[in-house]
């Protein structure tokens, strides 16, 4: 199974940042073969200007085109999803979210922008065909602490709770999504069947 992570946050020290290290963390022990992303990796010009044919962004198209998942982490901007995140959306191909199922990560200074997955992100996704889009994980910034003085990063107990479940279906959709047809595989099949009519 290969999930793709995106990493939506324009700045460095990243909150929703850290939630989606323990995401990817946690996928890789079950198995899960995790590529990673971040918006800072691009090019600002690559992405303001939608250059398609940027090597990191044609890159991108082929490992989400080989993905099962995507795990999208955004920190909340004015009551939307970051307009970084957007911009490397943009880029993405019509249908290139078929098929595969993306769980959704989110974090804000409050709770005040909550429905902001579901109101601003979760459109874009459905407009990129998500097979699959989960609930997705929420948190505000005091659930969330950042590695310090040798400690590691650290989630409280309650969110780390939402995020170990999300997970748990997240991980169930990409078991179960249904395989492409491999093309090659057609021509093969009807040339060694045995016909009876
Ligand atoms: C430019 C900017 C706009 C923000 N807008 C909101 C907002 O509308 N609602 C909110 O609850 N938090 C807002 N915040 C707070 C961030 O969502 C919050 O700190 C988030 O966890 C940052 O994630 P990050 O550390 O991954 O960048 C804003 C922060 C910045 C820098």
């Amino acid at each position: 199974m290969l999930v793709v992570s995106l990493a939506g946050s324009p700045s460095q020290r990243s909150r929703s940042g850290v939630l989606l290290e323990f995401a990817r963390q946690r996928l890789q022990q079950r198995g899960v073969e995790v590529v990673d992303y971040q918006v800072r990796d691009f090019a600002a010009e690559d992405l303001l200007f939608a250059r398609f044919d940027s090597p990191l962004i044609q890159t991108l198209q082929a490992h989400v085109a080989q993905a099962d998942g995507l795990l999208i982490a955004t920190p909340v901007y004015k009551a939307s999803f970051s307009g970084a995140l957007k911009t490397l959306l943009d880029v993405l191909p019509e249908r290139a979210l078929e098929h595969k199922a993306v769980l959704p990560i989110a974090t804000a200074g409050s709770s005040a922008h909550m429905l902001a997955v579901d109101y601003a992100l979760k459109p874009v996704l459905a407009a990129l065909k998500t097979q699959e889009i989960h609930q997705g994980v929420f948190a505000v910034d005091q659930q969330i602490a950042y590695a310090d003085e040798g400690r590691p990063a650290r989630l409280e107990p309650e969110l780390e709770a939402r995020l170990e479940q999300a997970l748990e279906q997240f991980h169930a959709a990409l078991a179960r999504r249904p395989q492409p047809l491999d093309p090659a595989l057609l021509p093969q099949r009807l040339s060694t069947a045995r016909w009876s009519i």
